[in-house]
């Protein structure tokens, strides 16, 4: 009998990760470097976090880049920042490689409150097209947003089409395609959410470590995944 082919595994029944990236500041206070090179260094963790996470299998990985409350730092240090997202949405072979699709979620580029420069949305999209027949680990990347704006905006759009009860929401969030999240991992010691995807996580385990972004590893990946039930 000719062998079954397995079906394709259902992408939103894997595993979804969200990180709120913190202590690249402190982690560079404590080495005295300037708190840029802590950003520079918290970019480059997280590319090669992106690798672990493929070999793990995980299906979505979700990061917080920028929030909307981050816009008040030093123009300086936002400006560096902002250098940091064009370096990593440019690191498209890379992720080729890795057969992974680069989403962006924050603040519509159309609408009034949106803060991302032109430049950057350019590398965005560049990066959204270019990666977008990969197949593998989705990797989101959240820049200008913040759970809030993103509500209202999902409160608004559902409204404008009719009554609006959870499933509505659920439907006009900014990527309705992220499945829920499953574990929310924090870094850095604080005890925070600090307006990250209040309505995805809904139901995740919390993985606070004391570990600084720049040095949130594979085994610190182990320990968060260790706590998803499956
Ligand atoms: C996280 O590190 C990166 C962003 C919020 C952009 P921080 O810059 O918040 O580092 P700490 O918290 O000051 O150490
Ligand atoms: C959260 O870190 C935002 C990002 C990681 C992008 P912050 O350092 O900005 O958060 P708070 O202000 O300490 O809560
Ligand atoms: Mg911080």
């Amino acid at each position: 009998m000719a062998p079954t082919t397995p079906p394709s595994p259902d992408r939103r029944a894997l595993v979804h990760v969200g990180c709120i990236m913190d202590g690249n500041g402190r982690w560079a206070k404590r080495r005295n470097l300037p708190r840029t090179a802590g950003h520079t260094e918290g970019e480059e963790n997280l590319a090669r976090l992106v690798r672990v996470a493929v070999k793990r299998q995980v299906g979505w990985l979700t990061v917080f880049g920028f929030s909307t409350e981050n816009w008040v730092r030093p123009r300086m240090e936002v400006r560096h920042i902002l250098g940091l997202h064009k370096k990593l949405f440019g690191r498209v072979t890379e992720l080729n490689e890795l057969n992974v699709r680069v989403q962006w979620m924050g603040r519509p580029f159309e609408s009034a409150e949106a803060r991302t420069p032109k430049y950057v949305q350019r590398a965005i999209r560049k990066a959204i097209a270019d990666t977008a027949h990969n197949t593998g680990m989705v990797l989101t990347v959240a820049f200008d947003y913040g759970s809030r704006a993103e509500m209202v905006h999902a409160a608004q759009s559902a409204a404008a089409q009719g009554p609006v009860d959870e499933a509505a929401i659920d439907r006009h969030l900014y990527l309705p395609e992220l499945p829920p999240v499953d574990v929310m991992v924090r870094t850095s010691g604080e005890l925070r959410v600090s307006n990250f995807m209040l309505w995805q996580s809904v139901g995740a385990e919390v993985y606070f470590t004391d570990c600084p972004w720049p040095e949130f590893d594979a085994d610190e990946l182990d320990a968060a995944l260790a706590l998803v039930n499956r």
